[in-house]
This record gives structure tokens, C-alpha cells and sequence, in this order.
């Protein structure tokens, strides 16, 4: 039985696989789009945040591989009755599921539903603490545009502290060899990222010049307890992907964003929408990074990576 709850420590060969096994399901996708890989799994969608791209992604994810997916709507479920993550989980296990991919506000609510549960589960974002999945489909798309990993440098610009994006994905590019340049207001930084190999800028001009991926993340508000916000204008003149900031790039780099994206403060709408943006294909391949971590956890095989 597999977990799949973060990227701290993760073994290099299990995440280069989980990349090839994501591409292998997108090229197999396009001659047939629906197999039954999982034909009998029901698969509890535990969303206790809210979520579109993630919640999305997974459902189809499901359909895709002929499982069921057992959605979990957590406004009209008994948790605002008072029951607890954990005895929710029990719930979907009793009913039949067979793994849990859990969402919820609390660091380590995935772990805990996987050591209280026993069965496999997915972590599709826990407070500050990971996002693996959408790490690893940001892993999967800088692989459809960049040669490989071993001395590439992605900035990761915004609200670092906050992030569980920035965490996984930086957890993920150290263990495959990339460079890691991190920039955020200074309340909005975070030094335990440092001990993992990343390197600390300030602002986006410093990490610009030197990138092959600019990851743009926005400013939590909703986990922001206290921290000074620097206002919209300080923060699009120092942090902000503008378009005239898109213009100084070099012509290789690509934009990256996981969304929702706070349109004319983090990210303009001609950056986010013009030729150097991969947002789009991030979502695209949300739906085969889920599938693959599927299978994985549920230890059945993925297709057979294409050469090439
Ligand atoms: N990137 C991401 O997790 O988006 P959602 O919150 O819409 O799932």
C-alpha cells in the first residue's frame, strides 16, 4: 500500500518515474482516452478546502482509469455536525473506499488519515504544509519544455511562507538536481527551504535575470495571520510578473503559475495569457500527474513510457 503525502525525502528514481508514467498516460490518452486500470477502486475525494483545479483533475482522473470517484462535499457532510477528519475517513472506508485524497486546512491532516485509516492516501494539500501532486504536474510540464532537471533554475516568486506549492515543487527540483531561487516580500519568506539547497532573493529582478522557469505563486490572505502585506502597487513593482517584466526575460523562459491566479497583482493578463505561459498545460496535465499517483498508491502499472 502506497502514500503519496509530500516530497520531503522523496526517492529521485520514484519521482522520475511518477513524471514518465504521467507523460505515458497523456500520449496513451490520445487513442484512448478511458481504460479500466481501476475498474471496481472507489476513490474518496475528502476536499475539506475549497478547490477547482485539484478537486477537477482527481474526479477525472477517476473516470479515466474506470474508478468511482466518492465526492465529498464538506459544507452538507456531517463534519459541520462536529465530526472529526479522522472519523470522516472511517466513514469512506467503511462505505468502500479504497484510497482517500485528502484536502484540508490543518499540516499533516494526510498523514494523519493515512496512519489512523491504513489505507493509501493522496495528499491534495494540507495548510502550509505540501501539495505534491501539483508539484509533481509542474514537474511533468517544465519537463515538456526544458531538457532536463540537472542545472536548471526555476524561480519561485511570491508568498513563500505560505505556499505548499513552493515547498513541494522545491522539495521535488533539489532531488532531481535543479536550482531553486526563492524571492518574497521578507515577511513572506521562509529559511527552512534554505537547509533544502534553495537559494534566498529578494526581489523578482534578481531572480529574472537568471531563471528558465519563473514559477509566480499569489499572496495567501486566507492563511495570513499578522504578517506585514506589502500593498498592491509596492507588491507588483517588486514581485509583480508584469508585462513590461515579462519583456526583459530571456526568450527561453517559461511562466509558470498553480493558480487561482490574482490577475494585475502577481501576474499580468498579457503575461498570463501570452506565449511564454504554460498555465494552461499545467492543467492539462493535473489530470495524468493524478492518475499516475493513482496507480501508484494503488500499485498498479502505469503504461510503458515512449521513448522520445
Ligand atoms: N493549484 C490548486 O491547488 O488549485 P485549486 O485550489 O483550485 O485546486
Amino acid at each position: 500500500m502506497g502514500q503519496f503525502t509530500g516530497l520531503h525525502g522523496i526517492d529521485r528514481d520514484r519521482l522520475l518515474a511518477l513524471i514518465a508514467a504521467s507523460r505515458a498516460l497523456r500520449t496513451e490518452a490520445e487513442a484512448r482516452p478511458r481504460t479500466d486500470r481501476l475498474h471496481g477502486k472507489a476513490i474518496g475525494l475528502l476536499f475539506f478546502e475549497p478547490s477547482t483545479r485539484t478537486r477537477f483533475s482527481f474526479e477525472m482522473a477517476c473516470h479515466r482509469l474506470g474508478a468511482d470517484p466518492l465526492a465529498f462535499n464538506a459544507a452538507s457532510s456531517s463534519s459541520v455536525k462536529g465530526e472529526s477528519l479522522t472519523d470522516t475517513a472511517r466513514v469512506l472506508k467503511a462505505v468502500g473506499a479504497d484510497a482517500l485524497v485528502v484536502r484540508h486546512k490543518e499540516v499533516g491532516a494526510a498523514d494523519l488519515v493515512a496512519e489512523v485509516v491504513g489505507l493509501p492516501v493522496v495528499n491534495a494539500g494540507d495548510g502550509t504544509g505540501e501539495h505534491p501532486t501539483q508539484a509533481l504536474l509542474d514537474l511533468v510540464t517544465m519537463s515538456d519544455h526544458v531538457g532536463g532537471f540537472e542545472g536548471l533554475t526555476v524561480g519561485i516568486v511570491g508568498d513563500i511562507r505560505h505556499s505548499r506549492v513552493a515547498r513541494s515543487n522545491a522539495y521535488g527540483l533539489r532531488a532531481l538536481g535543479a536550482r531553486v531561487l526563492l524571492a518574497g516580500p521578507p515577511s513572506l519568506q521562509d529559511a527552512t527551504l534554505l537547509q533544502a539547497g534553495c537559494e534566498q532573493r529578494q526581489t523578482l529582478a534578481e531572480v529574472a535575470p537568471e531563471a528558465d522557469v519563473l514559477m509566480m505563486l499569489r499572496i495567501q490572505r486566507e492563511r495570513i495571520a499578522g504578517a506585514a502585506v506589502p500593498s498592491v502597487a509596492d507588491y507588483r513593482a517588486r514581485w509583480g510578473l508584469t508585462e513590461r517584466a515579462a519583456a526583459q526575460l530571456q526568450d527561453h523562459v517559461i511562466v509558470m503559475h498553480p493558480g487561482p491566479m490574482n490577475r494585475g497583482v502577481e501576474i499580468d493578463d498579457e503575461v498570463a495569457d501570452g506565449p511564454r505561459s504554460v498555465i494552461y498545460g499545467q492543467m492539462v496535465n493535473g489530470v495524468y500527474a493524478r492518475m499516475a499517483v493513482l496507480l501508484d498508491v494503488l500499485g498498479v502499472e502505469a503504461p510503458e513510457a515512449v521513448a522520445g
